[in-house]
């Protein structure tokens, strides 16, 4: 299930609804795991991000983060992708995390691109977006790489 998947046009309040649902029941069976992002000084809800379709063979799972437009620039998704990284090499236990993005989203592509994450030569699909088709690459880093840039999982303790 990939709740982060694909959204929905205009979304509505059923679609919110519905992702929800199908949220709480990839968390109880998990393969999920969806937190919101919150601004520290004032608790303000500025975006989600969260992890799912976790692999326990593969050791691995997709990753995405959202923030309201009025907040981007701010350095809030980059945040949120390194905690959620922390959470998903640490707490959960997994060896390498992914990414799946238009080829038009230069800003998901550069955040992605800054946090280490690098592009799979061997996925590439074509998805249906609006009345066109777009390319949908995927960008992937594995705990060591994450540890070369950010230091020991181990010794980090944002969580306790
Ligand atoms: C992509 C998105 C999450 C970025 O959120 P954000 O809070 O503005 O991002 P940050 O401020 O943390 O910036 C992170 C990186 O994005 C890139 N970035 C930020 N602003 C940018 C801009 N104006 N132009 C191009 N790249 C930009 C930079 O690489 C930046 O890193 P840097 O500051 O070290 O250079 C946000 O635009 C969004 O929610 N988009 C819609 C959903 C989406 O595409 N999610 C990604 C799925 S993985």
């Amino acid at each position: 299930m990939a709740p982060f998947g694909t959204f929905p046009y205009p979304y509505g309040r059923e679609d919110a609804l519905r992702f929800i649902q199908d949220a709480s029941i990839s968390i109880i069976h998990g393969t999920a795991y969806h937190f919101g992002v919150r601004l520290a000084s004032n608790r303000a809800l500025v975006g989600a991000a969260g992890m799912w379709d976790i692999d326990k063979d593969e050791c691995s799972c997709e990753v995405g983060v959202w923030i309201g437009k009025e907040h981007w620039g701010n350095g809030y998704a980059r945040s949120a992708l390194i905690l959620i990284s922390y959470y998903a090499f640490k707490q959960v236990g997994l060896a390498k995390e992914y990414a799946k993005v238009m080829d038009f989203n230069s800003r998901s592509i550069a955040m992605l691109n800054t946090l280490g994450f690098i592009k799979d030569r061997d996925y590439r699909q074509i998805r249906p977006h609006y009345r066109n088709y777009v390319e949908e690459n995927r960008y992937t880093i594995a705990r060591e790489e994450f540890e070369g840039k950010y230091g020991n999982i181990d010794d980090i303790q944002v969580f306790k």
